[in-house]
């Protein structure tokens, strides 16, 4: 049976790189998208590709109805959060409306964690969660500040994903925070030293690579250790 990934967030950007990219090295794909994607759609000529619509990953109820939609389905050897957003991040976070900051976080930090609650009896012995974050959530390398409220979401993100990991430390499955680079998508901008397919070949390697592996890990696209 081939390997089987659950990515979230993968309408455009890194989502969708992923989706190319597990289809080419043989992986059975399931993947979610807020609202129908053109784009995603087209990759189903690469190989087995399911498509669950509706998934807004803030949305409990969404994340709830996708749960009972694959409950017939075979666990999946990686369930993969793609998902994020940097809503107004060149405004300093002291400057932001609140309400922005808040939604920046819920989507961040908050609702990949709970995704991950929600799906990790559905992680096949071995397999992994892996978790989008970004070098810029890492508390020791941020010299220069910027983009503060997006940094503090992913550093965010980080701590509550090492609390998962402490809170699950008897898994059958590791859990990998990856900083897929920077990369040109609407996210990252059009100066971003990657292009999507060039990051994504990195992160699909890398996640096979750790395959059976516990534990919990900071790893960039080229397999380097992040520090925290
Ligand atoms: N690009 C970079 O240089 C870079 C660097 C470090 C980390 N990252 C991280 O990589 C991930 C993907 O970023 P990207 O560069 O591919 O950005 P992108 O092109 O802006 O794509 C963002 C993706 O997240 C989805 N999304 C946003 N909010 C969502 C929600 N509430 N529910 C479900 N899906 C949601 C979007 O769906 P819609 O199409 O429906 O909006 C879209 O598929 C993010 O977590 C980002 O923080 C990116």
């Amino acid at each position: 049976m081939n390997r089987r990934v659950l990515i979230v967030g993968a309408s455009r950007g890194l989502g969708l790189g992923l989706v190319a990219r597990f289809l080419a090295r043989g992986w059975d794909v399931t993947a979610t998208v807020r609202r129908p994607s053109a784009a995603l759609a087209d990759l189903a000529r690469m190989g087995p590709l399911r498509i669950e619509t509706d998934l807004d990953i803030d949305d409990d109820a969404a994340v709830a109805t996708l749960a009972a939609s694959l409950a017939g389905v075979p666990d999946f050897d990686v369930v993969f959060v793609v998902a994020g957003v940097a809503t107004q991040a060149g405004t300093p976070a002291s400057l932001l409306p609140r309400e922005v900051a808040g939604a920046v976080f819920q989507t961040n930090a908050l609702s990949p964690i709970r995704f991950a609650e929600a799906f990790r009896r559905r992680v096949a012995p071995d397999g992994l969660i892996v978790l989008m974050t970004s070098k810029l959530g890492s508390v020791s390398l941020n010299q220069g500040g910027g983009w503060s409220s997006y940094r503090a979401s992913k550093a965010a993100l980080n701590t509550l994903a090492r609390s998962f990991a402490g809170q699950h430390s008897g898994a059958r499955w590791g859990l990998v925070l990856m900083h897929p680079g920077w990369v040109r998508t609407d996210l990252g901008g059009r100066r971003a030293t990657l292009d999507v397919e060039t990051s994504a070949r990195g992160m699909v390697a890398v996640i096979e690579g750790q395959l059976g592996l516990r534990g919990c890990r900071f790893l960039d696209h080229a397999g380097a250790t992040v520090p925290w």
